[in-house]
């Protein structure tokens, strides 16, 4: 059976990508940072869960020392928002740094500490879960500054490792899940939470090792960088 790692598992989109996983059949190990939140309702033998804060280098070591087996999708999908600030004199330099730590280093640790169970004859696919607030074709605004800059950094960070990957059977994928009813994406979100990862699970399947390094969408729009 194929084996799924998640991260950012017990709640929103990652939660949701657990649930419609586990109905098509897939192993999936789940990441929660403190609380198991929704991922405590799931009764599956084909589910397994570690605490997991892609902030702390240690703890996505035990997290990936507990997966038992080849990894075949790693969804990078656990994140942050910057706080709303309204102006640029707002920005507080601190929690950007953790914004770019938690969004764009947290999956490069992801795929380090996975890379030699991803590593292996049958194709492996890496999504990052990112934004189109990350493309800086489409800025067109202030606010979310760390936000937008944590995703574009994600972005680069995942072209320049998809290059390198290649050889050892490893797709990248860059993400846009929508504007999705979340406790991130607020009530006025368009997008449920279905629609968005049935979507972007679609988009997966035409994932190869040739269109690795792709910036789109859940409905499969590509977009600008
Ligand atoms: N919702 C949208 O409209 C939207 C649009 C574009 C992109 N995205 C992206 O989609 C992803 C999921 O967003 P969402 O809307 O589902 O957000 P959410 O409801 O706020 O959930 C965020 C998830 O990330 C986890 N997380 C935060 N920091 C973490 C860390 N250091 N280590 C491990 N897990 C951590 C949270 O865990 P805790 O419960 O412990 O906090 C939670 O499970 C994010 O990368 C986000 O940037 C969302």
């Amino acid at each position: 059976m194929a084996i799924a790692v998640i991260t950012g598992a017990n709640r929103g989109i990652g939660f949701e990508w657990v649930s419609q996983l586990l109905d098509n059949g897939w192993t999936v190990y789940a990441g929660y940072r403190k609380d198991l939140g929704k991922l405590e309702q799931v009764s599956s033998s084909n589910l397994f869960v570690h605490q997991l804060d892609v902030q702390s280098n240690q703890s996505v070591l035990d997290f990936c020392e507990s997966i038992e087996g080849n990894v075949d999708l790693l969804v990078n999908n656990a994140g942050v928002g910057d706080g709303r600030w309204q102006k640029l004199v707002d920005i507080d330099d601190k929690w950007s740094l953790d914004v770019l730590d938690i969004n764009a280093i947290g999956p490069v640790r992801m795929v380090k500490a996975l890379y030699e169970k991803m590593s292996h004859e049958t194709l492996t696919k890496v999504a990052m879960i990112s934004s189109l607030m990350g493309s800086i074709d489409d800025c067109k605004s202030g606010r979310s500054y760390a936000y937008r800059a944590s995703k574009s950094a994600l972005n680069m960070f995942t072209m320049a490792m998809k290059n390198e990957a290649i050889e050892n059977n490893i797709s990248f994928i860059i993400l846009h899940p929508g504007w999705v009813k979340t406790d991130m994406g607020g009530s006025m979100a368009p997008v449920s939470l279905f629609e968005s990862v049935n979507g972007m699970i679609n988009v997966l399947e035409t994932q190869t090792l040739e269109n690795s390094g792709r910036f789109i969408q859940f409905d499969g729009e590509l977009l600008p960088w």
